[in-house]
């Protein structure tokens, strides 16, 4: 059996190298490795330090994850952290790569830490609705301060060992060979006779608790983790660690960090973490291979192509950004070198980096200029016909093996295929605003899309930072978000008002409701762009009251909320109300009322319903893509896992019933996909069917 910990000696350094791949999480097999070296080096008097280090890419990168929920077996890793902090002889952890959550606090538990200068640490336990369980939340202020520790600790976010503020935790930080270095440095300790230098022993930097209870309250407002369970725990942990002795503090963290896992939160939580992850694997891809891009051309002269064309520069990759007219390439062009200046502005990249961009791209007022890219995104929207003619076009343009990408999304992607000689080489691709932030991306497959192709785009968006999610011949996202706007459209349209709505889905945790979103993208773009996206035998029209009102949305001043000032203040306006009203009046409607609890509900039951559409039809592959999506695309808060977890949580039994019950107002929106039946009976739920 390879062993998880290896062990070995140099001089009198006992080295305990963690070999787990991929990234040394702290399984059991990690854990028990690391106190058997730890025993067998203070037990042999020929060792005087140890050093703990990561083998492959980095030093572990947290807990075991995949070992949550289940019983935990012994020596669990605050014991394991809390041996080495007592150990008798100096042990020195050699950090590189990411050394998180556990493995962050087997860091903090050594008596002495060196990094590398690439190194990067952090205590992202938040992210998947825990705390730092293994003394993290009493070491790490008791090095860093209370402040800096809440800030590592709310955020979730990894800190470079370079970073002001990080060198409290490392006491070299080395470029070079990290092992030899961290030998170098126990031998030093060695002849120094320096002994353990503990954490423990460390004092809090806050010795007035109400001083501490004021920073503590003003960091907790910086956190957009309102509604979330583990930011409160964590506060109240670090607090633990200001006024209670050491070991109870690691006792009430250890409590609240037990209640932590056993929330709904966390499991959501851990799911999307997994749920990211299994998008990204294309079981179907057995040779596939990803084509070098060297140069990818951009077609348009609109919002989306310029933002492309930039996160591509900014990748390093050469650009060619195509139109067809001259007027339409300088547009371009100035949009482009626009963004390059406000990234430099923005601190994304530096000027040097902008003009090292700039000098990689070329505008062009005629397709032909394509003819060298190794992938072709068309980012226009044109009606299909002239789709096709565009896609037959760069089949004469393009090089061989040239990847074509309809970026613009709203083709069917068989009929662009068709439209080619290479229908192997085409492939849509569905984008999410804003480009930069957002961190999915659809690959739409055709019937036809080869492996390579598909390989390709995979490794263009993986360089891009984001989860690629599969899905065949149309998109996943815009479908569930036709059906949770039309499920909100029908409240309306029965009773509710559109600000009781966005009131509802806000407490969900969305970080709007649909009208405000509505609102934000304006009326003409979201209502083309859905279109017939969801299948209804009759779509309630009062925003189209609204719209011969003029009222167009956010940047016409008003929509279903009225805009004013500058930067413009929110409200609500009565005229809006008196619009629906008469819509409700004009056909027959008696208005009911919803409560908030019925509206989440039964947008959350519409969602859900329509993903399972989209499984049975083969649009999607997993509900965890479907999850995935929706929390990146279109901001489902992730601590409720996504539609279809929500949905498990929920109970399918009952969902399907109450779907059954609202099909009596709307039977072709409302009727529930069969495999709810069959979920159902087979006492299955949606996470069964996520299979690799
Ligand atoms: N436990 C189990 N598996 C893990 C893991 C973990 N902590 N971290 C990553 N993995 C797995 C991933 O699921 C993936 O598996 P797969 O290949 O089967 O899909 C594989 O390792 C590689 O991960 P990524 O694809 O994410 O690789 P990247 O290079 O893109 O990112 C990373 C590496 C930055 C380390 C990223 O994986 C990450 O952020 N991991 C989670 C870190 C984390 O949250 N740590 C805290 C854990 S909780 C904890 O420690 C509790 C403690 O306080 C008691």
């Amino acid at each position: 059996m390879v062993q998880a910990v290896l062990f070995e000696i140099e001089d009198n350094v006992a080295v305990l190298t963690i070999k787990s791949p991929p990234v040394n999480a702290l399984s059991h097999a990690v854990r028990s490795g690391i106190v058997d070296g730890l025993d067998r080096a203070l037990g042999d008097d020929d060792v005087k330090a140890v050093v703990l280090i990561g083998g492959g890419r980095t030093f572990p990168a947290g807990a075991d994850i995949r070992e949550f929920g289940h019983p935990v077996q012994d020596p669990w890793l605050p014991e394991v952290c809390n041996r080495l902090e007592m150990a008798s002889k100096p042990v020195v952890a050699a950090v590189h790569g990411t050394a998180l959550g556990g493995g962050f606090e087997v860091v903090l538990a050594a008596h002495y830490r060196i990094a590398d200068k690439d190194a990067r640490f952090g205590l992202p336990e938040v992210t998947l609705g825990i705390l730092p369980g293994a003394g993290g939340t009493q070491r790490a202020p008791r090095l860093a301060g209370a402040k800096f520790a809440l800030d590592m600790m709310l955020t979730g976010r990894p800190v470079p060992v370079t970073a002001p503020g990080a060198k409290v935790f490392f006491d070299a930080v080395v470029d070079g060979d990290l092992r030899k270095e961290a030998v170098a440095f126990a031998q030093n300790l060695i002849s120094e006779g320096k002994g353990p230098r503990r954490t423990r022993d460390q004092r809090i930097g806050f010795e007035d608790p109400h001083a501490y209870q004021n920073e503590v309250t003003n960091r907790y407002r910086m956190v957009a983790r309102q509604q979330e369970y583990a930011p409160e725990q964590i506060i109240r942990c670090v607090e633990a660690a200001a006024l209670l002795p050491f070991d109870q503090g690691l006792a009430f963290e250890r409590s609240s960090f037990q209640d932590c896992l056993e929330t709904s939160q966390s499991a959501a939580l851990r799911h999307a973490f997994f749920a990211e992850r299994r998008a990204g694997k294309f079981p179907e891809l057995k040779t596939g291979q990803a084509r070098e891009l060297n140069t990818i051309g951009v077609i348009g002269a609109g919002g989306l192509a310029a933002s492309v064309a930039v996160i591509c520069l900014q990748e390093g990759w050469h650009v060619v950004a195509a139109t067809t007219t001259v007027r339409a390439a300088e547009h371009a062009a100035s949009e482009i070198s626009k963004l390059l200046g406000g990234a430099v502005m923005r601190k994304h990249m530096t000027q040097t980096e902008a003009d090292e961009a700039l000098a990689r791209f070329t505008t062009a007022s005629d397709l032909v200029a394509l003819s060298e890219a190794d992938m072709i995104l068309d980012c226009t929207i044109r009606p299909p016909s002239a789709k096709r003619d565009v896609f037959t076009q760069l089949d004469a343009i393009a090089k061989e093996g040239a990847v074509l990408v309809d970026a613009g999304a709203h083709s069917k992607v068989n009929l662009l295929a068709q439209a080619t000689g290479a229908p192997g080489d085409v492939v849509a691709l569905h984008l999410y605003a804003p480009l930069r932030v957002s961190k999915v991306a659809e690959i739409v497959l055709g019937g036809n899309t080869s492996e390579d192709t598909v390989a390709t785009v995979i490794s263009f968006l993986r360089k891009l930072d984001k989860f690629p999610v599969r899905a065949k011949n149309e998109q996943i996202g815009p479908r569930i978000l036709a059906a949770y706007r039309l499920a909100a459209d029908y409240i309306v349209e029965a009773g509710g008002t559109p600000y009781l709505v966005d009131q509802a889905m806000r407490g969900f945790g969305m970080n709007l409701g649909p009208y405000q979103a509505l609102d934000y993208e304006g009326f003409e773009a979201s209502l083309s762009a859905q279109g017939s996206a969801c299948r209804a035998s009759h779509q309630p029209d009062f925003v189209g009251r609204l719209q011969a009102a003029g009222r167009n949305g956010a940047r016409s001043g008003k929509g279903f909320y009225l805009y004013e000032g500058k930067p413009a203040s929110v409200q609500q306006d009565p005229e809006v109300i008196e619009l629906i009203r008469a819509y409700r009046e004009e056909n027959g409607i008696d208005p009911r009322g919803f409560s908030e609890d019925a509206i989440r509900y039964r947008c959350l039951a519409a969602m859900a319903n329509e993903g399972a559409r989209l499984l049975r039809e083969g649009v999607a592959r997993r509900p965890s893509d479907i999850d995935t999506v929706m929390i990146h695309a279109f901001g489902f808060p992730r601590w409720q896992g996504g539609p279809m977890k929500a949905a498990d949580n929920a109970g399918l039994l009952h969902m399907k019933v109450e779907l059954e019950r609202f099909a009596r107002e709307e039977p072709k929106f409302w009727t529930p996909d069969r495999i709810f039946d069959h979920l159902a009976k087979n006492g299955k739920v949606f996470d069964d069917l996520n299979t690799q």
